[in-house]
């Protein structure tokens, strides 16, 4: 089939890579001529395992193409996503606005029956505004029809995820519409979930917030755990064994962050309260992940700190991991900015290490009062305490006994557990870890 997918951010790109390889002829649009220029050379603008060798295959077999022109992508195509940008705006609500420029341009080129079809997370209503925004601009309703067809890709995991989904969601008033798109999908061994538009859209919110519910959830468990003996990874493991609440999404540590689960959560919440029936358990759940940080942070003052109004003055602090979660060079909403502000506020110097985020750190963290460092180990030169703030494959088999010969004190705040307190304990450490009380050498 012919198709066109608007927006080159991370769905766009997985979404029309892997629509390419399934043998669709795809072009991607976007506004950004330099992305577009990398792309039609051969390059990958994001880190995202598989993908540079799907876009490097699919654009040499003539599958996929990169274009600027939206006139040219919409013209030639019968299936168009929209995969932009909906960031939060300013009243706490989701800013529609390059959803509107996006339909607002798809309508000045449609010249034959369109599937308008948005990917991007918006909040219930929006294919409704979609398709008035559509109609306002001279466009005939028989000339085209709108769905919602929202991605569950995971960062560090989204070429896999588009091609193994759970389920594939589509929502639309025209079954004609939901069938054409369903035949998209159907090389993929997932089950099809076709409903109203409407209802695919908060799908894909309530999805998001319930993930983040578990966090917290746990989180707030794990609080528990540290004021009594209980171990929340123990607590977590029987917990989960339940069936009916399952193993994933209960792992305590320093909270959500990413491009995401932050930003749905309080869509959501800002939604149900304007229509007049107010999410509350949502607010519970993002005051819950504010506070894992301050807490966290707490823990090292009350442990290294003096009685000061600058409490790790002269200390150096080893931070491992930058990005908002392994896997990826993303620091958007990623509790290592939260962690190296506060940390430094308190009067420590940090040295840094993220085996791919450093470039992004710079730019986001900043170079004041951090070093940024080659290894884990450098990280460690001088410091009198480690910090996990992101659970990289790398650092779970570190050698602990090198680490600690180049600390001044041999101490690790785990803010993603990632350690056992044995396997520390041995290693000479002292051991501070989330939802269990401390470990002493
Ligand atoms: C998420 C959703 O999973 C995906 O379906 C959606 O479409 C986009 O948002 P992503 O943001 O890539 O994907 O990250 P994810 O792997 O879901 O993790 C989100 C955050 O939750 C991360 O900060 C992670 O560290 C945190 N997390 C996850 C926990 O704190 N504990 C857990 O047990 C799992």
């Amino acid at each position: 089939m012919n198709i066109c997918v608007i927006g080159c951010g991370y769905v766009g790109l997985v979404t029309g890579a892997v629509f390419a390889d399934l043998g669709n002829d795809v072009i991607s649009v976007d506004i950004d001529k330099d992305r577009v220029d990398i792309l039609n050379a051969g390059g990958c603008p994001i880190h995202e395992p598989r993908l540079p060798e799907l876009l490097e295959r699919n654009l040499r077999e003539g599958r996929l193409t990169f274009t600027t022109s939206i006139p040219e992508a919409v013209s030639e195509s019968e299936i168009i996503f929209i995969c932009v940008g909906t960031p939060p705006a300013e009243d706490g609500g989701t800013d529609l606005s390059q959803v509107e420029a996006a339909a607002t341009d798809i309508a000045r080129s449609v010249n034959s029956y369109k599937i308008i079809v948005n990917k991007s997370t918006v909040p219930v209503g929006t294919g409704d505004f979609v398709r008035e925004v559509i109609e306002k601009n001279g466009v005939a309703t028989t000339d085209f029809d709108v769905v919602c067809n929202p991605e569950f890709l995971r960062e560090g995991q989204a070429v896999r995820d588009t091609l193994h989904p759970d389920r594939i969601v589509i929502g639309s008033s025209s079954e004609k519409a939901a069938n054409i798109v369903q035949f998209l999908y159907q090389a993929l061994d997932a089950p099809c979930i076709i409903t109203d538009t409407q209802s695919a859209e908060l799908i894909k919110y309530a999805s998001n917030a319930f993930l983040a519910t578990k966090i917290s959830f746990i989180n707030a468990v794990a609080n528990l755990c540290e004021l009594t003996q209980a171990d929340i990874r123990e607590v977590a493991k029987g917990v989960g064994a339940d069936s009916r609440i399952g193993h994933a999404f209960l792992g305590a540590g320093l909270g959500y962050g990413g491009s995401c689960f932050p930003k749905d959560v309080d869509a959501l919440l800002y939604a149900s309260r304007t229509i007049g029936a107010e999410m509350s358990i949502l607010e519970a759940v993002r005051m819950e992940n504010d506070s894992r940080v301050p807490r966290f942070v707490q823990r090292i003052i009350e442990r290294l700190g003096a009685k000061d109004h600058v409490p790790l003055e002269g200390k150096t602090i080893g931070v491992l991991g930058l990005s908002f979660k392994p896997d990826t060079d993303d620091l958007r909403e990623a509790k290592s900015i939260e962690i190296c502000h506060a940390l430094r506020e308190a009067g420590s110097r940090l040295r840094a290490y993220d085996p791919i985020a450093t470039a992004n750190a710079r730019r986001i963290i900043g170079d004041e009062g951090i070093e940024y460092c080659q290894s884990p180990y450098e990280a460690a030169k001088g410091a009198n305490g480690i910090v996990i703030v992101t659970e990289w494959r790398e650092f779970i088999q570190l050698n602990l006994n090198r680490m600690k010969s180049e600390m001044v004190e041999p101490i690790i705040f785990d803010g993603r557990n990632i350690y056992s307190s044995d396997q520390v304990k041995d290693a000479g450490f002292e051991y501070f870890s989330i939802g269990k009380t401390s470990t002493k050498h």
